[in-house]
């Protein structure tokens, strides 16, 4: 990094940290001066948390470099870009500028004023950039505001037949049979979740270091298995972190696997070996792990403890085991989107989300299902289906994680709670609580129960 931009940035994090962002902007647009791609991920983690009342000329100019630079994901400033452009376009206007161009084809919108503004602009005749910008902008949304009178654009029609071919030839280990499964299967086939555009900017982790320091050190070369891997964006952050693994990404849905495929393709990551499958049938593999990581799938089983027992058959002695489940507490408002759409009877189909999503953006923000507006996941059709249309979910109190834990022979090593969730646990049970009572963190949940909206995060060791 510029020795400039380096004291610069370490000048305004003091600031932000202090609270005083009006001094850390203008240190972090000197410093993106001198070296953009360092600078931009401190710059796009300042802009994310901000609230925009005006449009400065320079501010304009750094968000368009941090959209477009390397080592950010430019969906962190979803929020801020687009509430920029209302500002600078209170009415609605057609403008072609570079901030517009460089919202519509490097963001997914995740702003109801946006969304509006969007289904106006697709009405609208466009100059032929902005017009192809947002046909970038409606597909990556997947319609579900409209706009597919714009058609598809050309790379994402070559993506679709290129993740067509890879389906098909996708190594499988066949269909368990499970009948849970074969709808979870049927879901993600139809709408694979999620759809990622573009990496995080990575820095360099040895994951093995990690383990060791979590109390859990393995052999090296390290063979990790992403179980439930989606649409990739986990196996490839995981191959970009640490190029010394192995790993093998599982998933019941080819379709999902085959986006993941084609994004490994397309980032020249070579170490993920994508597979079709039932975590049911995880033996099938013929391999051990040092590291199984399954993040928001065993609770869309029928019965997340068997899932939870095949993959603890698939890890080596002491391997670890890294898990997030949705919170029972956390979720309370899911469960009232889940009664709502029962009592109207929409259904998963592309007219029930769209007709699901136009009550809740039409819900005034004292309804608690108005909250619904803030989830990322409500501004595409996957996120929106997988999020309040999922065929089946089960939702946890940590004593009960404790329990499934331990009948599946794995010890806790680490909840991985956020840092406000930290914080409160301190201030109940003081530095000396032992943070791996999950019965302690189920009282700190209980003070604050939308503390794990990001679900409960844990690493496990499989016991010797
Ligand atoms: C909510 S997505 C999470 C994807 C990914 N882990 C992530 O966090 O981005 C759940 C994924 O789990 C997969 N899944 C659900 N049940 C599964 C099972 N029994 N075996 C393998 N994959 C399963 C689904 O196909 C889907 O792709």
């Amino acid at each position: 990094m510029h020795p400039e931009a380096g004291q610069l940035l370490r000048m305004a994090a003091d600031a932000a940290n202090q609270g005083a962002f009006n001094q850390a902007l203008p240190m972090l647009s000197h410093a993106l001066a001198f070296d953009s791609e360092a600078t931009a991920p401190a710059y796009a983690e300042l802009l994310s948390h901000l609230s925009l009342t005006g449009w400065p000329t320079q501010l304009e100019a750094d968000l368009v470099t941090c959209l477009h630079a390397r080592t950010v994901d430019p969906q962190v400033l979803a929020r801020t870009t687009a509430r920029m452009l209302l500002v600078k376009y209170p009415e609605p206007a057609v403008a072609e500028d570079a901030l517009w161009i460089a919202f519509l084809t490097r963001c997914i919108n995740v702003d109801p004023a946006m969304e509006t503004r969007l289904a106006w602009l697709a009405e609208e005749t466009l100059p032929e950039g902005l017009r192809a910008a947002l046909a970038v902008q409606a597909f990556a949304g997947e319609y579900v505001w409209g706009g597919e009178g714009l058609g598809v654009p050309s790379e994402a029609a070559a993506a679709l037949a290129e993740e067509r071919a890879l389906a098909e030839a996708m190594p499988s280990l066949g269909v368990s049979g499970d009948a849970v499964s074969d709808r979870v299967r049927a879901q993600y086939e139809a709408n694979p979740y999620p759809r990622w555009r573009a990496p995080a900017g990575r820095q360099r982790v040895s994951v093995a270091a990690h383990l060791a320091a979590l109390g859990a050190p393995q052999a090296e070369p390290l063979a990790v298995l992403v179980a439930g891997c989606g649409t990739g964006f986990e196996p490839i952050d995981l191959a970009r972190m640490d190029p010394s693994l192995t790993i093998t990404a599982l998933d019941l849905s080819g379709a999902s696997l085959a986006y993941g495929q084609r994004m490994a393709g397309a980032l020249g990551v070579q170490a993920v070996r994508f597979v079709q499958g039932d975590i049911l049938d995880v033996a099938k593999l013929g391999q051990r792990f040092g590291l199984v990581n399954c993040t928001g799938v065993l609770h869309h089983m029928e019965r997340p403890e068997d899932g939870l027992a095949a993959l603890t058959g698939a890890l080596e002695p002491g391997g670890v085991v890294r898990l997030a489940l949705y919170s029972e507490r956390a979720r309370g408002w899911v469960a009232e989107a889940h009664r709502v759409i029962a009592e109207h009877g929409w259904d998963a189909s592309v007219e029930g989300i769209r007709t699901f999503r136009a009550h809740v953006l039409a819900l005034p923000p004292e309804q608690p299902l108005s909250r619904l507006r803030e989830s990322d996941d409500f501004y595409t059709l996957s996120g929106c289906r997988d999020l309040c249309f999922h065929v089946r979910e089960h939702w946890y109190r940590l004593p009960a994680i404790g329990e499934m834990l331990g009948a599946a022979g794995l010890e806790l090593l680490m909840l991985d709670a956020p840092p406000d969730a930290q914080g409160l646990f301190t201030r109940l049970f003081g530095t000396s609580g032992d943070r791996r009572s999950l019965a302690l963190w189920d009282q700190v949940e209980a003070t604050a129960p939308h503390l794990f909206a990001g679900m409960f995060h844990l690493w496990a060791k499989r016991v010797q």
